[in-house]
């Protein structure tokens, strides 16, 4: 542990993107309270998370971090949460059976509340009011009592958190996952879309090995990986506050963890080596991943490695990559360049929406379909070129029929967006356009599996 780490000990850093409660003494009462919750999630399934994630580092697995951008209140519901699951599900299936890989399946799910925001303060006809900032900070609605920093909801966010990794564990241990339901996990929706066909052609030939394997003997009751799946959870750790007060000493090791989800991620605005939000990173256990935009220079990058990951530790760090389509060749092959020749460890994701934002001229904030993919596939050329291993995807979407990008098999046009634009953020996949994605991650996924094998 480096010295002079205590779970406080942001509080003497610069914290930037922080929201500032008016009552103290309010705020000081919620931390209390949520120190004496339980904890999310154990020190021993981090652990699990962090060696499976060295498996990735190693090039003998693949990472599938995705959700909401945004958790909120109003949407908090059990379908939502089922069909969230249900696609990834279905797109770890995909990258499973095309490139004949192992995959890490973790949700941005039960947590992902704070958002980091460009402008402090917005402006709608003339108003100016402090930012949204996501649902455990304050709230949507265009008026300044809702936008107001409001401590009580941190329990709520932590109860929502509680209740939705509750339904996780029951669907990823319970049934629901057995690989025998593989077609069943279709939505109705998507259900005539090209990328659903090929779906269903892969469920089909799923469903036939099972068949195959049990009449010889192997199957669900024999296998427990053919009826469960390891699912994990991570948000970005960016209100401190709440983060501080659900990190624990780990009896078994001694370690602290933050037990309010099992991967955390420092965002691209709050990973100033000196800050905050990486001094409180540093000091938890927890695998961490570190959001990497086109201001990440070489150097930044080790030294932010050299905090994060004094020991070098295998699946302790992921790296998602959000450049933007058309910019990776420019950023990525130098910070690849720099992490090799310091032989450091690391786990490289790609993140295609992030980098790949525009207004409409409707006014609707969007992201091209095109470029998500665009994005992805130049991530895997640059890794090919520099002989590194492209191990993860981190994506924004959703398990609902949303139309809030565009493009894609189901051509949705700008005067879509109006339809179903229902994000508390940024612009999400629906099922369909993640299935899309699933399927471009497949290719690229299996031509380096061939490379990394050869
Ligand atoms: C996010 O992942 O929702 C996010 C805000 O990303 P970034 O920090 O990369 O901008
Ligand atoms: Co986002």
């Amino acid at each position: 542990m480096s010295e002079n780490w205590t779970p406080q000990s942001w509080r003497k850093k610069p914290a930037v993107q922080m929201p500032n409660y008016p009552d103290a003494g309010a705020l000081a009462a919620v931390e209390a309270q949520l120190r004496a919750h339980p904890p999310l999630v154990f020190a021993g399934e981090a652990r699990n998370l962090r060696d499976d994630l060295a498996a990735v580092s190693r090039g003998e697995a693949f990472l599938l971090q995705g959700g909401d951008c945004a958790e909120s209140f109003a949407e908090f519901r059990a379908d939502n949460i089922r069909d969230m699951f249900r696609v990834l599900l279905q797109m770890a299936v995909v990258l499973t059976f095309g490139a004949k890989c192992p995959v890490v399946k973790l949700g941005r799910m039960a947590g992902q509340f704070a958002k980091p925001r460009s402008a402090d303060m917005e402006t709608v006809g003339g108003v100016e009011l402090p930012s949204y900032r996501g649902d455990i900070i304050n709230g949507m609605d265009f008026e300044s009592k809702a936008r107001v920093p409001d401590p009580e909801r941190m329990l709520k966010a932590y109860s929502q958190a509680a209740a939705t990794l509750n339904l996780l564990r029951a669907f990823a241990g319970g049934g629901y996952a057995d690989l025998h339901h593989v077609a069943r996990w279709n939505l109705d929706f998507v259900a005539d879309s090209p990328a659903s066909k090929r779906y269903h052609a892969i469920a089909e030939q799923i469903s036939e090995a099972l068949d195959f394997m049990e009449a010889c003997g192997v199957g669900p009751t024999t296998v427990a990986s053919m009826r469960t799946v390891n699912f994990y959870t991570s948000h970005e750790a960016l209100l401190l506050p709440y983060e501080e007060a659900l990190t624990r000493v780990d009896s078994t090791s001694g370690d602290w963890y933050d037990t309010s989800a099992h991967q955390l991620w420092i965002g691209d605005r709050t990973r100033q080596p000196d800050g905050a939000h990486v001094e409180f990173c540093r000091g938890v256990k927890n695998p961490l991943g570190v959001k990497c935009g086109p201001s990440q220079t070489p150097d930044e990058l080790l030294r932010l490695l050299d905090v994060l990951n004094p020991a070098n530790e295998a699946g302790r760090i992921t790296l998602i990559c959000r450049f933007g389509a058309g910019n990776v060749d420019k950023h990525l092959p130098k910070l690849i360049r720099a992490v090799t020749r310091e032989g450091r460890s690391v786990i490289w994701s790609c993140d295609p929406m992030h980098g790949n934002t525009i207004k409409a001229e409707n006014g609707y904030k969007t992201r091209p379909v095109d470029r998500i993919l665009t994005e992805m596939r130049q991530f895997f050329a640059v890794h090919q070129a520099e002989g590194s291993y492209a191990g993860g995807v981190h994506f924004e979407m959703t398990g609902q029929n949303v139309t809030e990008c565009i493009g894609g098999a189901q051509a949705i046009t700008e005067a879509d967006l109006m339809d179903r634009y229902h994000t508390h953020c940024d612009p999400r996949l629906n099922a369909n356009q993640a299935l899309e994605l699933a399927f471009i991650i497949a290719e690229g996924l299996k031509a380096e599996r061939k490379r990394v094998a050869a």
